[in-house]
């Protein structure tokens, strides 16, 4: 996810890996088999853990299905387990990364033939045991395995939603680049699905965000340690705390507002999560003091003109009624960013998808140091 590469290394520093490195998208490192583990059950930022098990070049696809055709795949899985081949290519030689996902599943299936009598394993686009990730730079290759299955975004706590919420990785790295001290009052004030709050609430409570998921690739593998997977499982249950969390939603949409009270309550979250049908411009502050983070509509459904407006409103509630407040705002719609009329005192670059995004940070001060900076100016 481009712009939490660093929170990611963090992630995976705190969860024992080492030789980190930050790449474009991504975070390579070392680790062990119980540090592996911990990334997938553990980290909040990143989309899938792949190990890279075979590296070398290769000029043309003659070379590259001989290269292939050289590892032996019948030790790494078992004619009746399914498998799936990603890959993405960055080349002049090979152009097409289907067919080199076609080449790569040709060379695997003729190797089992061979070694089966014509018998071979399947392809499973949806739910395989395996998935083979190909990496093609140039001439050069990196076969991996991924060890996450289903990407690592899905906690398992969201069910099919009206509306196309926000990412959860994205969510969870907004709340952790805000610095939110996880003890202040926070506030999305056009929550939607409640992604912002929901991501707040896991890591409050240091809950790892994928305790409940039953399913990883990695239960697959020949090496599969059920006793270390469940320690590392054990290890996160005596990590969560019951420290109180005052977490604050609304938002104008009746409906997404129900299913969004169904999920917390389902989730047992209801009692620190609070949420309301409001509109953000009528709504009073909570309190004093607080973080506001937020990501409001871009502008798709809304007319241009409208939604120049829309932002400038926001800068309004924000001056008139957060002073003390400090505000993280999301936003695919640079200009409208303006609009908002306030000085940024952090501006980061994260993408929502494939949406170039900004994040900004925004401090309303109140009283006394309101007064000191205009004094100075
Ligand atoms: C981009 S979505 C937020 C998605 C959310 N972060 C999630 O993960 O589902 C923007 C939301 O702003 C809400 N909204 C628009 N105008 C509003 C207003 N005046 N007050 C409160 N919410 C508003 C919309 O109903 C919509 O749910």
């Amino acid at each position: 996810m481009s712009g939490l590469e660093a929170l990611l290394a963090e992630e995976i520093t705190s969860c024992g890996g080492e030789n980190i490195k930050l790449l474009h998208r991504a975070v390579s490192f070392e680790s062990d088999l119980e540090t592996l583990y911990k990334i997938n059950l553990w980290s909040r930022t990143a989309l899938r853990v792949i190990k890279p098990f075979l590296e070398f070049k290769a000029h043309n696809e003659t070379v590259y299905y001989k290269r292939l055709r050289r590892y032996d795949w019948t030790e790494v899985f078992d004619l009746d387990q399914t498998f799936r081949i990603n890959s993405s290519v960055h080349s002049d030689v090979y152009t097409h990364s289907q067919y080199l996902a076609l080449k790569t599943k040709d060379a695997i299936v003729d190797q089992f033939r061979l070694e089966y009598d014509e018998r071979r394993p399947s392809i499973d686009l949806e739910n395989p045991d395996f998935v083979f990730d190909v990496h093609c730079n140039g001439i050069d290759f990196t076969i991996s395995i991924d060890s996450s299955g289903t990407s690592l975004h899905r906690r398992g706590y969201r069910q099919s939603m009206r509306r196309a919420p926000l990412n959860e990785t994205l969510a969870a790295g907004m709340v952790m680049l805000s610095g939110w001290d996880k003890k202040s009052p926070l506030l999305d004030p056009m929550c939607g699905s409640g992604t912002i709050l929901t991501e707040a609430y896991l890591i409050a409570k240091n809950l790892a965000p994928r305790l409940e998921r039953p399913q990883f690739a990695f239960m697959n593998w020949a090496n599969y340690d059920g006793d270390l997977w469940q320690k590392v499982k054990d290890e996160a249950y005596n990590q969560i705390n019951d420290d109180p969390v005052q977490l604050y939603g609304c938002d104008i949409d009746h409906e997404q507002i129900d299913e969004t009270l169904d999920l917390i309550s389902s989730l047992k979250m209801d009692k620190e999560i609070k949420i309301e049908v409001k509109d953000f411009f009528e709504e009073e502050a909570i309190a004093p003091e607080g973080m506001i983070i937020m990501n409001p509509p871009y502008g798709l459904r809304i007319e241009e003109d409208d939604i120049m407006g829309f932002y400038k409103q926001i800068g309004d509630a924000f001056k008139k009624r957060y002073q003390g407040w400090t505000a993280w705002v999301l936003s695919g719609n640079k200009d409208a960013m303006k609009k908002l009329g306030l000085r940024t005192s952090k501006k980061l670059t994260l993408y929502n998808g494939s949406i170039e995004s900004k994040y900004h940070k925004y401090e309303m001060y109140g009283g006394t140091r309101k007064t000191k900076q205009i004094d100075q100016e």
